[in-house]
């Protein structure tokens, strides 16, 4: 028998028959949302990593982000004093640009992502600058557990670029990531698509019908201020694009975002 959205209706082999029931908790829920962007898997799951290593394949690819180069937006932070020194966490560092340059600034630093291109690239920066990042590879969600080994406390959490591959219904997972790892006056930095210039503007629910991410989401000020209304906005602005020359990456598609976790003992501009 054939139910009416194409799925198939399960076997019955003597009497006995097993009606997939599994939906007892939010992440099952999750999941579940998960699996309706098969097989795409976009590009957030564990196995999505064969999607990213093909992405990375090829470091000679004319890709922005390929520049080794940090964020101007993470550069300018540091330079004006808004995110002091101390631990970090670089999600979804790709061939670790911004760990890197946080190294450099004398940060501890944990990177972590799913791509082994990514990381093993990253490996060949960080041993030609002689700088100490620790890479970790895999689901960044997973390993903040908080009996995994990305468990914080973060003074800065950093994601240039990994949250707008992220479904909508991942934000919660984010959100909770966040919640789990960001020190008390801790900093939440993020660059992602801008409405207007980069990224899908559909709605939500739209991604859902189509089972497709479209490449990424489009955000918009309002949008990250609402997702991230628990935090205190430090600064939100367009990225600068930057000269060849600068040593700096700046993309004028990008929205540059830092916030700031309420509670510690200040520092860091708001
Ligand atoms: C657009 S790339 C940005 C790379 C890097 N941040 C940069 O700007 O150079 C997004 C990265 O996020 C990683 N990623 C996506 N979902 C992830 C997850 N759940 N856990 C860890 N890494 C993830 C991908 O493997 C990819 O390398």
């Amino acid at each position: 028998m054939r139910a009416t959205d194409g799925e198939t209706e399960p076997e019955r082999t003597g009497g006995e028959v097993r009606v997939e029931r599994d939906i007892r908790t939010v992440e099952d829920v999750l999941r579940l949302l998960d699996g309706l962007f098969a097989p795409d898997a976009d590009r957030w799951t564990a196995g999505a990593a064969d999607w990213w290593d093909g992405f990375y394949g090829d470091r000679d690819r004319p890709v922005p982000f390929f520049v080794a180069e940090p964020d101007e937006n993470l550069v300018s932070y540091v330079a004006r004093g808004l995110v002091p020194p101390g631990r970090a966490l670089d999600l979804g560092c790709g061939p670790g640009r911004n760990a890197l340059h946080l190294a450099g600034l004398g940060f501890a630093v944990d990177a972590v992502d799913l791509s082994p291109a990514a990381l093993a690239w990253a490996g060949d920066r960080a041993r030609a600058a002689g700088a100490a990042v620790r890479f970790h590879h895999g689901d960044a969600f997973a390993l903040t557990a908080p009996d995994g080994p990305l468990a914080g406390p973060y003074d800065l959490v950093y994601d240039s670029g990994c949250f707008h591959h992220l479904p909508p219904h991942r934000r919660i997972s984010y959100l909770a990531l966040l919640d789990r790892v960001l020190a008390p006056g801790g900093h939440f930095g993020l660059t992602c698509f801008a409405a207007g210039e980069m990224g899908s503007e559909l709605p939500d629910a739209a991604f859902y019908r189509r089972s497709r991410l479209e490449g990424g989401l489009a955000y918009t000020p309002e949008a990250l201020r609402g997702i991230f209304a628990g935090l205190t906005e430090v600064e939100l602005r367009r990225m600068r694009d930057e000269p060849p020359e600068s040593g700096r990456f700046g993309e004028r598609f990008l929205w540059t975002a830092l916030f700031r976790r309420p509670g510690g003992t200040g520092g860091g501009g708001a």
